[in-house]
This record gives structure tokens, C-alpha cells and sequence, in this order.
């Protein structure tokens, strides 16, 4: 398959989208109510469940259309520079798919009955378990936390581009 020199238009709407809806479940999940024990899911979680399994939706499909519509590197970076942007970008793939995953198993080992937007309902990973749902718990955080690490480096790395490098970098991922 024949690599693309710039970004095409589904992959910019698939970054951005991803981006906004991030930010927006990152909010939620900070905001909404802590949970206790044989507590069914509030408004707050069942959005937060809603949106990250539309999250995890997106981050397949926007992989699928990576690996079909290659697009090749910046010709000006060096080599270093190819290796670890390759690294940050397919890390933050698995990260999105890790926190996305991780969160709708802890759901499901709580037995609970989630509808999306109170649509209709949501198919869980899992039967209830109590004991799996204390193996795993914690592993949410972990992956929520560690994608934070990584989009800060990716943000950095993009920030050097516009004002150190003053290449086309950021360019790619923009409109136009
Ligand atoms: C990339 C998408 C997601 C992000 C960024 C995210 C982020 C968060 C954040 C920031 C919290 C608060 C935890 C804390 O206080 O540190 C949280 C909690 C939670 N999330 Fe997510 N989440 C995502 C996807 C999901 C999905 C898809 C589900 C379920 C289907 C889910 C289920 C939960 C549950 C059950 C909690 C409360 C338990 C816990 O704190 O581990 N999340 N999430
Ligand atoms: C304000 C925040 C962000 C900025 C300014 C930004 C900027 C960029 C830019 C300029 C590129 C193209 C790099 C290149 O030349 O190849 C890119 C690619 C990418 N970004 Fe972001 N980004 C941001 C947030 C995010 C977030 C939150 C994610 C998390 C999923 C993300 C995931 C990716 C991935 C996976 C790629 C590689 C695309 C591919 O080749 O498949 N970005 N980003």
C-alpha cells in the first residue's frame, strides 16, 4: 500500500473528535460521584460509560482507517525523531483501547445494567464478580493516568514543532 504524504480529511476528524471527546470524558470523570459499594450508575456515570464506549468506537475504527490509508512520516525529522513519534503515536492507540477496556470491565465485574444516553442497553464484558472487579480495580486509574502522561508528551512534542523546529508538523493535523 502506497503511504499518503499529508492527512486526509477522515483522519483529521477522527483525531479532533477523539480529542474533544476526551477532554469531555476526562471532566466527567473527575466530576461525577465517587461510587460504593452495590450502588447502581448515576446520570454521571452512565454518561461516562456511554461516551467511552463511543470512544472506544472511534479509536477502532479511526486504527482500521490508519492501517488502510498509511500516511508516511515528515520528511524533514530525523531519525530519532521518526522513532519516537512512531512510539507516541501507536502507544497512544493501546492506551485509549487499555482505558476504554479497563473501565468497561471494572463495570462489568459490578453486575450493573448500563443503557447508552438511556437509549438502550448497553452488552457488559463480564457476569458480576466481586472478586475480579477488586483484582482489576485500580487498573482504570492506572490506564486514565498514564494516557494523560502521553498526550502531554504528544502536546509537547507539538508545541517544539510550532515554536522551536517551525516546520510543517503541526500543519498535517490541521483543516485544509
Ligand atoms: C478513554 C476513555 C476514558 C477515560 C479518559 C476515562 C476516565 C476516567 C476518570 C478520569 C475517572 C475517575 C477516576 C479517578 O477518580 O481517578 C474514571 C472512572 C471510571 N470510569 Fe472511566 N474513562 C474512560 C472510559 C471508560 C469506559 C469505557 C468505562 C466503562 C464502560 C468507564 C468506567 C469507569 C468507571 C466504572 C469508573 C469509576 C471507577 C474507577 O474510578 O475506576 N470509563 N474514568
Ligand atoms: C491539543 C492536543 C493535540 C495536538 C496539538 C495534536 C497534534 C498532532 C499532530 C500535529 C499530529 C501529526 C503528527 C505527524 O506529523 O505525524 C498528531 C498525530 C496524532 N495524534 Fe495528536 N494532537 C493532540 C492530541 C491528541 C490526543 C489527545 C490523542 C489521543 C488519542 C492524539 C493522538 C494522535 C495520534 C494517534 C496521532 C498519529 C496519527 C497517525 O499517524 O495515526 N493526539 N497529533
Amino acid at each position: 500500500m502506497i503511504a499518503r504524504l499529508q492527512y486526509g480529511t477522515t483522519a483529521k476528524v477522527f483525531h479532533w473528535l477523539i480529542v474533544g471527546l476526551l477532554v469531555v470524558q476526562y471532566l466527567i470523570g473527575w466530576l461525577m460521584p465517587d461510587i460504593h459499594r452495590g450502588q447502581e450508575p448515576g446520570a454521571g456515570m452512565t454518561a461516562h460509560i456511554s461516551l467511552g464506549i463511543s470512544i472506544l468506537i472511534l479509536i477502532v475504527l479511526r486504527f482500521i482507517w490508519r492501517l488502510t490509508h498509511p500516511v508516511s512520516l515528515e520528511s524533514t525529522l530525523q531519525p530519532w525523531q521518526r522513532l519516537s513519534s512512531a512510539l507516541v503515536h501507536w502507544t497512544l492507540y493501546v492506551l485509549v483501547l487499555a482505558t476504554t477496556l479497563s473501565g468497561w470491565l471494572f463495570a462489568s465485574f459490578r453486575g450493573w445494567t448500563v443503557s447508552f444516553f438511556d437509549l438502550f442497553p448497553l452488552p457488559m464484558l463480564a457476569a458480576d464478580n466481586a472478586a475480579a472487579g477488586k483484582a482489576i480495580d485500580g487498573w482504570h486509574q492506572v490506564a486514565e493516568w498514564t494516557l494523560l502522561v502521553f498526550v502531554g508528551l504528544h502536546v509537547l512534542a507539538a508545541l517544539v514543532h510550532i515554536f522551536v523546529y517551525r516546520d510543517r508538523v503541526m500543519q498535517r493535523m490541521l483543516p485544509g
